[in-house]
């Protein structure tokens, strides 16, 4: 499990093992939208403040992966214990 302090709307949600940011967002009432749930369309891009997302999507190349200033929460989860998002 790991953490996303939520820097707009000051929450705290934590994301289990078996769940996806996008549905931890949800059900702590932080709907994000999203379509194709691969990580393959974009829609559900969040931008990150803060923490290193574990990239798990395809449209991110490496160099845009490095800088860790956004993520595709339908698959991506998080290597730091802790993400600030910009939600
Ligand atoms: Fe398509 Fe996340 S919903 S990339």
């Amino acid at each position: 499990p790991f953490e996303l302090e939520l820097a707009v709307s000051k929450k705290t949600v934590t994301v289990g093992t078996d769940e996806t940011v996008l549905s931890a967002l949800a059900c702590a009432g932080v709907p994000v939208l999203a379509s194709c749930m691969e990580g393959v369309c974009g829609t559900c891009e969040v931008g990150v403040l803060k923490g290193t997302p574990e990239h798990r999507d395809s449209l991110l190349n490496d160099g845009e992966r490095a800088k860790n200033d956004r993520m595709f929460v339908c698959v991506s989860r998080a290597i730091s214990d802790r993400l600030v998002l910009d939600l």
